[in-house]
């Protein structure tokens, strides 16, 4: 473990703003999060505005322990139980259904409400003292990528929030698993920080697979949609037999011997470990992104139990 790093400076200042319907950015340990008081529908409406996100897509509510998940929603199957107990804090949503008295926007207007208590010692701090639940989707416009550090928040959004904890870079790195306790079955919905097989060897029972949403018709996951997480720079899936486009690009890849880079191409080295890489994807493509290229090749990890949650961003980043 990592010693604990002092908490930043503006965190009782951050907290306040929360508290009385600010927005606010802070550290989770999947990506930085853009945080509003979720019982506060203007400050929720806000969270929208600013990312340009559609409101049909539903945000995941951020509490400090069991008893504040508890309150928000309906029913607490044994499942939640079993998984909250084992992962919590950690990089896990479980969606439920909702209380009543809750915002509608939080859920796109749906009866399911996703929640968690992230690990991060800094979101804790920041959820202990602002006292209220915190709705937080990943601090980033609308089909970008995922912040995983207070300077990618800040050039991503800017002004456009009240504040920005800095609490390092995220350690995780991909943003959590969701599963939803649907009475006919434990779904998962998004792969994430926790992978399917831990939770399924919790629950001693394989879990369903979200379908993709229909075009048109409001979404379990909008973290689903094909194309999601990219960076602007034409991003494609790099295949050793497939001729490379023209031009300055890059290459992603956790193998040495893979591609004949050619003139021009130059190849970005990353971890052959799942956990490592994850923590390195989004803040190599932000740089990436920020470098004038003509293209982006990433070459796909193995399709293996491991690396699931990271092929799924990868293909999202690379699909058109
Ligand atoms: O790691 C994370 O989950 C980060 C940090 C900040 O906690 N948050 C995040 O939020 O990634 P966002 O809004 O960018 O992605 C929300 C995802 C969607 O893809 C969807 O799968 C799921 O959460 N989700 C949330 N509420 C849901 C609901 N009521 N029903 C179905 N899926 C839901
Ligand atoms: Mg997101």
């Amino acid at each position: 473990m990592n010693p604990t790093p002092p908490l930043p400076t503006n965190l009782d200042r951050a907290a306040e703003l929360l508290a009385r319907g600010g927005l606010v950015a802070f550290p989770t340990e999947t990506v930085y999060g853009l945080g509003a008081h979720a019982l506060d529908p203007a400050a929720v409406a806000r969270i929208f505005a600013v990312k340009q996100r559609p409101r049909t897509s539903p945000l995941i509510v951020h509490v400090p322990d069991l008893a504040s998940a508890r309150s928000l929603v309906r029913t607490w199957p044994d499942p939640a139980e079993r998984l909250a107990t084992a992962l919590w804090p950690g990089p896990l949503t479980l969606v439920l259904p909702r209380n009543r008295d809750l915002p509608q926007l939080l859920t796109g207007g749906g009866d399911w409400l996703g929640v968690r208590i992230p690990s991060h010692p800094v979101a804790l701090a920041l959820l202990r003292r602002a006292g209220v639940p915190v709705a937080a989707p990943s601090a980033n416009r609308f089909m970008q990528l995922s912040p995983t550090t207070a300077d990618h928040v800040r050039s991503g959004l800017g002004d456009a929030v009240d504040a920005i904890v800095d609490g390092g870079p995220c350690t995780v790195g991909i943003e959590s698993t969701v599963v939803a306790l649907y009475p006919d079955g434990p779904t998962l919905l998004r792969p994430g920080g926790i992978p399917r097989h831990v939770l399924e060897h919790l629950l001693g029972q394989t879990l369903q697979s979200g379908a993709a949403p229909q075009p048109g018709q409001a979404h379990d996951a909008p973290g689903m949609h094909p194309r999601h997480y990219s960076p602007r720079t034409r991003t494609l899936v790099a295949l050793p037999d497939v001729p490379l486009p023209a031009g300055r690009g890059a290459i992603v890849s956790h193998r040495t011997q893979a591609f004949d880079a050619g003139a021009g191409v130059q190849r970005i080295p990353m971890p052959s470990h799942a956990q490592d890489y994850a923590r390195m994807l989004y803040a190599t493509l932000h740089d990436l992104d920020s470098r004038g290229l003509d293209w982006i090749g990433l070459d796909l990890p193995p399709d293996e139990a491991d690396w699931q949650a990271l092929r799924d961003r990868m293909h999202r980043a690379a699909a058109d």
